[in-house]
């Protein structure tokens, strides 16, 4: 279990053997190892000895060998997870929720949580109450309402207080798992008066529960706090009962509510699940993706709801899931247009939910105006990310649908994705620290992320003549390799105007890896005192730069407008490509 590995490790790495033992056993270091007494057996000439390199303990005299672990097992007479607890509570290392907690500790949890949940089912179920009422009115069936084990939590401030009070239940364990609230020394039910959902994992385990409020009222959802046995995150609602029917279906329904979960099954569809009120995680789509990676999203029809909508579809995208969004045309929530319109209507709307990238371009035409140039021209770039995402033969089945319906020509769509893909490469050279070895690393340590010729020979003439430090000013966005833009931010911040620039300064400013850039340019870059004329070379260079991206943007609007309506633009755009196409030869 990774989580109990983690708390081990940092066990390990925080209490140094030497100081754990030397608390208990007088320790004389001897050589590279620590001596004493062994505390295991009865002995008058140490042979106990700890090894600070190895952080192990051995007993040549008796046997005992092991870690700062074993060492407090045995020397306090506790378990395993005993003294892991002893460790982490002297060190201070926090065990709570995730980090570590024995199995043991995590069943009776279960259990209080399990009796819990019986408790609000049986006052749901065996005498008339108003919880009952609620949902009986919200349309919903006992027989569905026994599957997901819907219980009701009374008015009174304290029926299960007294209940797990009279059972002898640990009052700490209560408050923990959030059932009992504790204020001004009083104990009292954290759910009064509202509609218990319980949150069941796939192992069958009641891990926590969502309390809703009958009608209105605020909170509308009382959920339960993070514990060792709840992580919202990590969870699913509602997948303990339908994830066979995910299977079957081949595709599963996320939705954002208990109540959309219990009234789609209600209708009939049972692939249903939902992430437990929070954005969706990447835990939960990776959780998902075990049971089917054909996801459609169904969530609210409100603003809400469609960028939950837009975060989860990211999510799910990211990890491999083939994902679909639902619109919900008629209601607020699936349960509302399930309960007004039917199973069958509902159906029409997943099988007319739009994958993935029909959703993305879908939206960007929404918020664009296509028929404006800079619309247009925002519409491609974006589409282009969008595109790049899929496969090839995905993007070659939008990149044809798109230009059919839209002005922009298959050619402009297809040179924007390369675009795309060429300026990532450069710029994860530009970003990423070297990290692995091989081709790909040499080259980002040397070009250009390292820094740019260009760069090497502005910062060099403003380390030369401060006076470049301003005439370099004006094109200083240039300086895009990091250690060449924090060198040229130190050169500005020591700059004094009439003085030249106190390299100590400047070398004691910046750490060890910009510092190679420095001294690879004091040493390589050679000027030879024509400083005036590299001046001018780097700065007509810049000038060149601009211009092929210009030369790029106008090639591309070109490619957008439209034949017929645009053809003084298109005119006006050609001859700014002919002038700087021409630059380019004059300048050879
Ligand atoms: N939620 C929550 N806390 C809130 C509101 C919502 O935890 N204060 C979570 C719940 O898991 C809820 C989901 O977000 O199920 C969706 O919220 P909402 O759409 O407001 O509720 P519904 O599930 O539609 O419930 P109802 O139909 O009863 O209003
Ligand atoms: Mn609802």
């Amino acid at each position: 279990m990774g989580i109990r590995d983690n708390i081990i490790d940092e066990i390990k790495s925080r209490c140094n053997i030497v100081d754990v033992i030397g608390r208990h056993v007088l320790l004389k270091k001897t050589g590279s190892n620590y001596k004493g007494v062994c505390p295991f057996h009865n002995e008058k000439t140490p042979s106990f000895v700890v090894s600070d390199t190895k952080q192990i303990f051995t007993c040549f005299g008796c046997g005992a060998t092991g870690d700062v672990l074993e060492f407090v097992q045995r020397y306090n007479n506790l378990d395993f997870p005993g003294a892991i607890e002893k460790l982490c509570d002297e060190y201070g290392i926090e065990m709570k929720y995730s980090s570590f907690q024995t199995e043991r500790d995590r069943t009776a949890l279960y259990e209080i949580n399990r009796e819990a949940a019986a408790f609000f089912y049986r006052a749901f179920f065996n005498n008339p109450n108003p919880g009952y009422d609620y949902m009986k009115k919200r349309g919903l069936e006992p027989e569905i309402l026994r599957k997901f084990g819907i219980g009701y939590a009374d008015e009174e401030w304290d029926s299960l207080y007294q209940y797990f009070m009279k059972k002898g239940t640990d009052l700490q364990i209560l408050v923990e798992l959030g059932l009992i609230s504790q204020s001004k020394g009083k104990n009292f039910d954290k759910y009064r008066n509202r509609i218990i959902f319980p949150i069941i994992n796939t192992r069958g385990k009641v891990i926590g529960f969502g309390g809703r409020i009958l009608g209105a009222g605020e909170p509308k959802y009382l959920n339960s706090p993070e514990s060792a046995i709840f992580q919202k995150k990590n969870n699913l609602y509602g997948l303990n009962l339908t994830r066979q029917d995910i299977n079957k279906e081949k595709y599963v329904i996320l939705v954002e509510g208990y109540m959309d979960v219990i009234s789609l099954y209600q209708h009939g569809i049972r692939n249903v699940s939902a992430s437990l009120g929070t954005a969706l995680t990447e835990k939960q789509a990776e959780m998902m993706k075990r049971y089917s990676d054909n996801v459609v999203l169904a969530y609210d029809a409100d603003e809400a709801g469609q960028a939950a909508a837009l975060r989860g579809l990211d999510i799910l995208h990211k990890v491999g899931c083939k994902v679909k969004v639902m619109h919900i045309s008629d209601g607020k929530d699936p349960d509302d247009f399930v309960k007004n319109k039917g199973k069958e209507e509902f159906l029409k709307l997943v099988k007319n939910a739009m994958p993935f990238a029909d959703y993305k371009i879908y939206l960007l035409k929404q918020r664009l105006d296509l028929d404006t140039t800079e619309g247009s021209v925002e519409f491609l770039q974006e589409t282009a990310k969008i595109l790049g995402e899929l496969s090839p033969v995905e993007a070659e089945i939008y990149i044809k649908k798109i230009a059919r319906e839209t002005n922009i020509s298959e050619g402009a769509i297809r040179l924007e994705i390369n675009v795309n893909n060429n300026s990532e490469n450069i710029k994860k050279y530009d970003t990423v620290p070297v990290r692995d070895t091989g081709k790909e690393s040499q080259s980002a340590r040397t070009d250009p992320g390292f820094g740019t010729m260009l760069e090497k020979n502005l910062i060099k003439l403003m380390l030369l003549k401060s006076s470049y430090v301003n005439r370099i000013k004006p094109y200083d966005w240039i300086f895009q390799s990091t250690s060449a833009f924090k060198i040229y931010d130190i050169i500005k911040s020591v700059y004094k105007a009439d003085e030249e620039i106190d390299m100590k300064k400047v070398e004691d400013s910046l750490d060890t890896a910009d510092n190679r850039l420095l001294q690879d340019i004091m040493e390589n870059i050679h000027l030879a005192d024509k400083e005036e004329q590299v001046f001018r070379d780097c700065i007509q260079s810049i000038n060149e730069n601009i211009s092929a991206e210009r030369e790029q943007e106008l090639i591309r609007l070109i490619s957008i407008l439209d034949d017929e309506k645009d053809r003084d633009k298109i005119e006006a755009l050609t001859i700014e490509i002919i002038k700087i196409q021409k630059g380019k030869t004059k300048d050879r």
